[in-house]
């Protein structure tokens, strides 16, 4: 079986995805869709492809030999256009988030539990090295059990003015005002998948953003009536631990924007501060004889690029300007597995978000072509969205405590896709 794939949305972030489905071996095929005919018409030119449409409605009606369609729309519209492809028989693939109510949520998970098609949320940052990282020493029980932990997404809105300008025209501010915590799957992947775990109760603080005047926040300057641009939760996790996660849109950094910033377990901590990664074990290792001593390993030349290994070792790195900034988010780190993916893809670095893109392709394409559940599936994605729908609830009401809810894990049915294997393109 080989994929014939629509992209709907064809906006600043599809287009590297575009490149990297029409590179893939299993992908036949590659059409468009815009709303926007000058977009469309630039993107099909850029990537030389021939197949257009106008919308996604007009992919559904007359592309009826595309068997999987991925949306890479405004982020509050994904759910309606998942529900409807996956309603047409089409595999999806979806830009972050899955959708923006629970109801939309539960609708997917049982269209896909009902039809057996795939759904995947391209969740980039469950690729990033360092939640990469964390996810392995974590299964390996370097760690312990989980106590503790704190991520974030710290994006500052004035950075994003003109992406929200480009789609949304003089109502721009409309959308550009979602609630920080409907957008929480970037922070909340890496820390949740490291551990395993779901959250189960949730208490968050948001902030009011009263003290600038872009007119975004506010009761009546967005669709949600959503006041804060900063939002902070702590979540009791389903092990007994409590996370911290913050998604931030009004805030002095620059770079790292998404990471984990610590993990504990009662065995070993991993820490970030901005250039420097370390794992450690304490005391509690030594006692049970894990360790001699207390142990520090730094992980700089693990998790960072590839690129900023070489130029730190060259030292040509501009401290004042660089550390893990935007350059430094381009390319593998070692703790990639560079050698699961297509040969065509290994050298082909021109990726953003720590080289994730090649990975999330090759997800989607394998879970289709092999029938089996990808990462961040439908189950996967519903414990990354909802935590953040209900603390926007909590921090609504001052902080209350909430419960939860979950949609479990997959059915045993779905056999996952388990080809984390080295050159499996190569064994063919
Ligand atoms: N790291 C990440 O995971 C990451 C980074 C950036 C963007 N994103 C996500 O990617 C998505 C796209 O971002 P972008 O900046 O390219 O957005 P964009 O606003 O530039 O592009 C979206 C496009 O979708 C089109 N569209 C909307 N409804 C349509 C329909 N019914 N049929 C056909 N086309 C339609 C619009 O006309 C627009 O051109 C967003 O959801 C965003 O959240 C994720």
């Amino acid at each position: 079986m080989k994929i014939r794939l629509g992209v709907v949305g064809t906006g600043s972030f599809s287009s590297d995805f575009i490149r990297l489905f029409k590179l893939h071996p299993d992908v036949e095929k590659v059409a468009l869709a815009d709303l926007d005919a000058a977009k469309l018409a630039a993107s099909a030119e850029k990537h030389g492809i021939t197949e257009t449409y106008r919308s996604l409605d007009d992919m559904l009606q007359d592309g009826k030999d595309l068997n999987a369609i991925a949306i890479f729309t405004q982020r509050h519209l994904h759910g309606p256009m998942v529900l409807k492809a996956l309603d047409a028989g089409k595999h999806v693939y979806s830009a972050v988030p899955i959708a923006c109510t629970i109801e939309e949520i539960e609708a997917i998970i049982n269209k896909v539990k009902e039809t057996g098609l795939t759904y995947m949320m391209g969740e980039t940052c469950y690729y990033y090295p360092s939640a990469i990282y964390c996810r392995e020493q974590y299964q390996k029980g370097a760690f312990g059990k989980f106590v503790y932990g704190e991520a974030q997404y710290y994006h500052d809105i004035s950075e994003m003015y003109k992406d929200f300008q480009r789609s949304g025209g003089a109502e721009w501010r409309r959308p550009a005002g979602i609630p920080p915590m409907f957008y929480p799957t970037h922070s909340i992947s890496m820390l949740f998948s490291a551990i395993g775990e779901h959250a189960t109760q949730v208490s968050c603080m948001g902030l009011r953003d009263d003290f600038h005047d872009d007119d975004i926040y506010g009761e009546g300057k967005n669709y949600w009536d959503n006041p804060f641009s900063n939002q902070t939760a702590l979540f009791r996790m389903s092990g007994g631990g409590v996370a911290r996660i913050n998604e931030f849109r009004r805030v002095g950094i620059n770079k790292p924007s998404s990471y984990i910033t610590c993990l504990y377990g009662d065995l070993g901590a991993y820490e970030c501060s901005i250039t420097q990664h370390t794992f450690q074990r304490g005391a509690a290792a030594v006692e049970r004889g894990l360790e001699e001593k207390p142990y520090v390993e730094y992980l700089d030349e693990v998790v960072n690029c590839e690129d900023y290994i070489a130029d730190k070792k060259a030292g040509s790195i501009d401290w004042a300007h660089d550390p893990i900034s935007v350059r430094y988010i381009r390319g593998f780190a070692p703790v990639h597995d560079k050698s699961r993916l297509p040969a065509v893809y290994r050298n082909n670095l021109s990726t953003n978000h720590f080289a994730s893109h090649p990975f999330l392709v090759d997800d989607f394409v394998r879970a289709v072509v092999d029938g089996k559940l990808p990462p961040n599936n439908a189950w996967d994605a519903a414990r990354y969205m909802i935590p953040g729908l209900v603390a926007h609830e909590s921090s609504l009401q001052g902080g209350k405590l909430l419960d939860i809810p979950d949609f479990g894990d997959a059915p045993d049915t779905f056999e996952k896709l388990t080809y984390i294997k080295k050159d499996y393109y190569e064994q063919e």
